[in-house]
């Protein structure tokens, strides 16, 4: 029989999405899971009329691919990935690839793709995003490792893309962790996103008294402008959710938000790398913050606000508010891409920040037409120092920096917590500032540590004995 194209192990929703998606382009798919009920119900229920071919043994699995083979790995992120990889070694021979498919941390992808280089097999660290309906029908994907080992994957990483604008919404990253370097900094900036838009909702529920129906007809007004988005989308859709008994059901959600990790690891890489990126990192504190909800609970009953919400006019805080998202999205962004731009450098990964902000249109959750924009300054100037720099991007900064003051010193008084928006006027209020405070750090610093410090009228390095 006819050997596989390749060949995917771990087939939870996403690994089976996967599967469906190369298949659909003309690939034959081998496929094997540790848990053979799932392989048999996955085969049983959504494979009729693809070639997609099961195995319940790993060796098997591995004699029926195409040489070179190729095996992407959709299993748990962490040891499961090592394991897997370890399995795989003695059936694959040199010239073999592995793709790990899965939201794994960089550093373990550059180790993962060294350990594999040594035995001949190369390994492409792949971030996907969109979800399981990106995975089903078009992701974003972030592909690292070897030119040769992309070389090996493009056909059918390609097919299964997502496509924005004409183009499919992939490209080469850069060596080793490069993809998943990228692919977890795409989650960073989606904490952000996501984060943003819920302060936003939160000074219209909170600070405006406003309905779900009424929010929704802002968020949808919203969405036909600059702002325009997927999150901004399906926060429509959410809004509009009704339960039995007419009740919205987003009243009924527990405020209590969930995290997987990449929004902690893309706050940590800024953090090593002398990185300014407090929007992203506020956006982790604030899952934080509504997970402690027992302690919020218990604290609103302890300290009262001291302050009541006064009654603004609606109509300007909204419009003042789509500013202040607009600016505060800008700050999020340009954090990000400057991580990648300290990454790029610090890891020598030669990075296309245009490109990136190009795949990153379609497929992934943070999709949005606004990307074009970044994309369009990193051509207009490939050294570009910072998003933030570049005409378009200056522009809304000077437009939305009033109201972004305003909105930020109304949620002040009102006692409405919006982390996000606070950082973002901090960060842009820091960057604007030709003169800081840190002169009183470094004397401080030097009082008590004798760290030394530059002087402004002479060139140098300084100590002072203090006392
Ligand atoms: P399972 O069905 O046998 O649990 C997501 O959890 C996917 O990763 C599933 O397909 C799961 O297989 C797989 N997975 C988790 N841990 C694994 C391991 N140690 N080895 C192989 N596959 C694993």
């Amino acid at each position: 029989m006819k050997k596989c194209d390749l060949g995917l192990i771990g087939l939870a929703v996403m690994g089976q999405n996967l599967v469906l998606n190369f298949a659909s382009h003309g690939f034959s798919v081998a496929v094997y899971n540790r848990t053979r009920e799932k392989t048999e119900k996955f085969m049983a229920s959504r494979t009729e009329g693809y070639d997609i071919r099961p195995s319940y043994a790993l060796e098997e699995f591995v004699a029926s691919l195409s040489s070179p083979r190729k095996v992407f790995l959709m299993v748990k992120a962490g040891s499961a990935v090592d394991a897997s990889i370890d399995a795989l070694i003695p059936p694959l021979e040199p010239g073999d690839l592995i793709i790990d498919g899965g939201n794994s941390f960089y550093e373990d992808t550059v180790r993962r793709e060294k350990y594999l280089k040594e035995k001949g097999i190369y390994f492409l660290g792949t971030g996907v995003s969109g979800g399981e309906e990106g995975a089903l029908k078009g992701a974003s994907i972030m592909p690292g490792g070897e030119k040769e080992a992309w070389e090996l994957a493009k056909p059918f990483l390609t097919a299964a893309a997502a496509v924005a604008d004409g183009e499919p919404c992939i490209t080469y990253i850069g060596k080793n962790g490069a993809g998943h370097f990228v692919k977890m900094t795409h989650n960073g900036i989606e904490y952000a996103d996501i984060q943003l838009i819920c302060e936003a909702y939160s000074i219209m529920r909170d600070l405006l008294k406003m309905t779900p129906d009424e929010i929704r007809g802002v968020f949808e007004e919203w969405n036909k402008g600059e702002l325009n988005s997927y999150l901004i989308e399906i926060t429509t859709e959410i809004f509009k959710k009704r339960e039995a008994d007419g009740g919205y059901l987003v009243d009924r959600i527990l405020d209590a938000a969930g995290q997987k990790g990449t929004g902690i690891w893309t706050s940590v890489a800024a953090l090593n790398l002398g990185v300014c990126a407090p929007t992203i990192t506020e956006s982790v504190y604030a899952r934080n913050m509504s997970a402690a909800k027992a302690r919020r609970v218990k604290y609103s009953k302890l300290i009262a606000k001291g302050t009541e919400a006064s009654a603004p006019d609606r109509e300007a805080v909204i419009k003042a508010a789509k500013n202040a998202l607009f600016l505060s999205k800008i700050c999020a962004y340009a954090q990000g891409f400057d991580l990648l731009k300290a990454a790029s450098d610090a890891f020598d990964w030669s990075l296309d920040l245009g490109k990136i902000a190009l795949i990153w249109r379609g497929g992934c959750i943070i999709r949005a037409q606004f990307l074009n924009r970044i994309y369009e300054a990193y051509e207009k100037d490939p050294a570009l120092d910072g998003i933030i720099e570049d005409s378009y991007f200056l522009k809304s900064v000077e437009n939305g920096l009033g109201d972004l003051r305003y909105i930020v010193g109304l949620c002040a008084e009102g006692g409405v917590p919006i982390p996000c928006f606070s950082s973002a006027l901090s960060y842009m209020d820091g960057l604007v500032s030709e003169r800081l405070s840190a002169n009183l750090l470094q004397a401080q610093r030097d009082y008590f540590g004798a760290h030394t410090y530059m002087r402004t009228d002479k060139e140098g390095v300084f100590h002072t004995e203090w006392q």
